[in-house]
């Protein structure tokens, strides 16, 4: 689990796979999750294969999260929000229904 270097930001209170976290005004989803848990963001479609948050700059796609019910949203580019729900995007993603 990383540590932030500095905590005197606002407090934004989000949730992560339904779990209560307090992310800090301004920082992206991906570094309130990489903070909060050690746990992979994403496993792949195919493989399952644990993915977590690499360039944080947009470029590399290993963020993919669900953010406020959107799927495949690039956590590293979304900036936190108060009372933002995010969910890991875990193996393939169910089609059915969608619109
Ligand atoms: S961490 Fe690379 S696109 Fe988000």
């Amino acid at each position: 689990m990383l540590k932030r270097r500095h905590s005197d930001s606002e407090v934004v209170a989000i949730t992560v796979d339904g779990v209560a976290v307090e992310a800090r005004a301004g920082e992206s989803v991906a570094a309130a999750v990489l903070v909060s848990s050690s746990e992979a963001t994403r496993t792949t479609p195919v493989s399952e294969s644990p993915r977590a948050p690499y360039c944080m700059m947009g470029v590399c796609f290993e963020c993919l999260m669900e953010i406020d019910g959107v799927a495949n949203r690039q956590a590293c580019m979304v900036q936190v929000a108060p009372g933002m729900r995010i969910q890991r995007q875990l193996g393939a993603r169910d089609l059915r229904g969608a619109e």
